[in-house]
């Protein structure tokens, strides 16, 4: 039985601009630029778009098939495809609320600067002030010794503005949200790209971003980072897309959707790094070095790099609220998706409705982000949990997926028929190529790579047994979760059915099944959000 009671996008706009919400966040920001810096410049462009047209396109293609297809979030979505894969489902959905519970601080570390700014109050130390005036981050990882307020009360409006969007519901809150969020963050960073061309040093910068290293495209690492760029920052392989493409419409374009949902979240990075590069460009220039000298990434771009440029320009002020505001924005839009996710995963395993799951559910989220990272430890455990969860929770996932639904279910072409079904645009045997054998490729050599870094030196230099619970931990933690909770024997609408049956009546019960109101719901592939931090705290 499919549930009647599903709750849909108003439009199609209106899922478009939740699954862009999704894809543009802290990752095209702040991690676009330094990637592409690092890997190439200008020469970075050509293994991105590869990455773009043969993972990224395809596989939101895949995942918007599979959620509206089964109209169920990934635990019941992969149930249905074959029981054990259910446990995939889980994995998603634990990952998701790991990196929701961090994501939404540095979204709160992000609010209180756009306080900061008005008075640039970190004063001439960017760095000290960060790290020791703002974080009071500790001397050693791992030991909590106080809360640090400066962070808890703008991390509790996070989740308050968060949870109460997600109670409103798909179409009155998700959609509603990302239809007034999305234009605002463009026009804000618009403005802020404006600005930025129009400083002294912005040429060099741009120069130093773009000027193409062919000599890169020969490096095997400068494609791996390209994946994982493309992966991140499309937000697949979090069950994020499965999820949002559950409230689709019988008649929904997914192939056209994938396309443009795909380029828009490019354009806005590669925005992002023209108006970051033109900056650090000013910034060069105005200390006298060389661009190289000024290029960073993740948690020190923005909270070091940015402030400090912010005192060095004229009305750096209104810079700097455009820049963390801009922040805050492409935040809120993903971590909601990410929240999203494990609110339906619960609903749809135990028939419970949206607002007592979001209280539950979310709040659970929101209690352990608000215990344990506003604290003198929390930019170290943030740091190790981003690292682990991405490389082996989010990469490792959608590899197991593709394993699963391409070579041992070998359901791709069930799912090619599906979205030609639906969609104006055709998807062709490149699309079962790409899926069923580039991309599985590239992510297993992925996996070997990070895992050879690994092993070759402790992450950030972390002591091994910090690594062991905070980083190596929290992964397998999320893989022990999603098998667990796959053997749960919930009460579910739909437990007594076949996964066949139950998703053919699903897609056949369509959208006139369900009601319109509604009462239900610096790393290689990461967030990128760590990978400036503890150096930055110990420079
Ligand atoms: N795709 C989201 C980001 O880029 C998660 O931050």
């Amino acid at each position: 039985m499919s549930s009647p009671s599903r709750e849909q996008w108003g439009s199609r706009a209106g899922f478009l601009f939740a699954a862009i919400g999704s894809a543009i966040g802290l990752g095209n920001i702040w991690r676009f630029p330094a990637v592409a810096y690092e890997n190439g410049g200008g020469a970075f462009l050509l293994p991105y778009l590869v990455a773009l047209l043969t993972a990224g396109i395809p596989l939101l293609v895949l995942e918007y098939s599979i959620g509206h297809k089964y109209r169920k979030s990934p635990p019941a979505a992969f149930r249905k495809l074959s029981g054990p894969a259910e446990a995939i489902g889980w994995w998603q959905v634990a990952i998701c609320f790991v990196v929701a519970a961090y994501y939404a601080v540095i979204i709160a570390w992000a609010v209180r600067y756009v306080g900061y700014s008005f008075g640039e109050q970190w004063g001439g130390d960017a760095n000290a002030f960060f790290f020791g005036d703002f974080l009071q981050a500790a001397e050693t990882p791992g030991v909590m010794s106080s809360y640090v307020d400066g962070v808890l009360w703008p991390l509790i409006a996070v989740w308050v503005v968060v949870l109460v969007i997600l109670a409103l519901g798909i179409r009155n809150g998700i959609e509603k949200a990302n239809k007034f969020f999305i234009p605002l963050l463009v026009l804000f960073f618009g403005v802020l790209v404006v600005r930025a061309l129009t400083l002294d040093g912005a040429a060099e910068g741009l120069d130093g971003l773009f000027r193409p290293d062919w000599s890169a495209l020969g490096d095997g690492s400068v494609w791996v980072a390209a994946y994982g760029q493309i992966f991140f920052s499309l937000s697949i392989g979090f069950g994020i897309m499965i999820t949002y493409a559950s409230y689709l419409k019988k008649r929904s374009d997914v192939t056209g959707t994938a396309m443009v949902a795909g380029f828009a979240n490019s354009a806005f990075e590669i925005l992002a790094g023209i108006g970051v590069f033109a900056t650090l460009g000013f910034m060069a220039a105005a200390q006298g070095v060389g661009v190289n000298e000024v290029a960073s990434s993740g948690i020190g771009l923005a909270f070091v790099a940015f402030p400090t440029v912010i005192s060095q320009m004229p009305m750096g002020a209104l810079f700097g609220v455009l820049f963390f505001t801009s922040l805050v924005l492409a935040g809120l839009t993903s971590l909601i998706s990410i929240v999203q996710v494990v609110i339906a995963a619960v609903q749809d395993r135990t028939g419970m409705r949206r607002v007592p799951a979001v209280l539950g559910v979310g709040g659970a989220i929101a209690l352990v982000s608000i215990l344990v990272f506003p604290t003198d430890s929390g930019i170290y455990l943030l740091d190790a949990a981003d690292h682990f969860i991405n490389q082996y929770g989010i990469v490792l996932a959608a590899l197991a997926s593709l394993v699963l639904v391409g070579w041992l279910l070998r359901r791709l072409p069930a799912f090619q028929e599906h979205a030609n079904d639906i969609s104006t645009m055709r998807v062709g045997r490149w699309w079962l190529v790409c899926l069923g054998i580039v991309t599985p490729l590239v992510l297993g050599w992925m996996m070997v790579d990070s895992l050879r870094a690994e092993f070759a030196e402790n992450y950030e230099g972390y002591s091994t047994e910090f690594l062991l619970w905070a980083g190596w931990g929290v992964a397998a933690g999320a893989l022990l979760v999603g098998v667990v909770l796959s053997l749960v024997p919930w009460r579910s609408a739909d437990s007594g059915l076949t996964a066949e049956a139950s998703a053919e009546t699903g897609a056949k019960a369509g959208p006139g099944s369900a009601t319109e109101a509604g009462t239900t719901t610096g790393t290689k592939a990461g967030t990128g959000s760590g990978s400036a931090a503890p150096e930055g705290g110990k420079n």
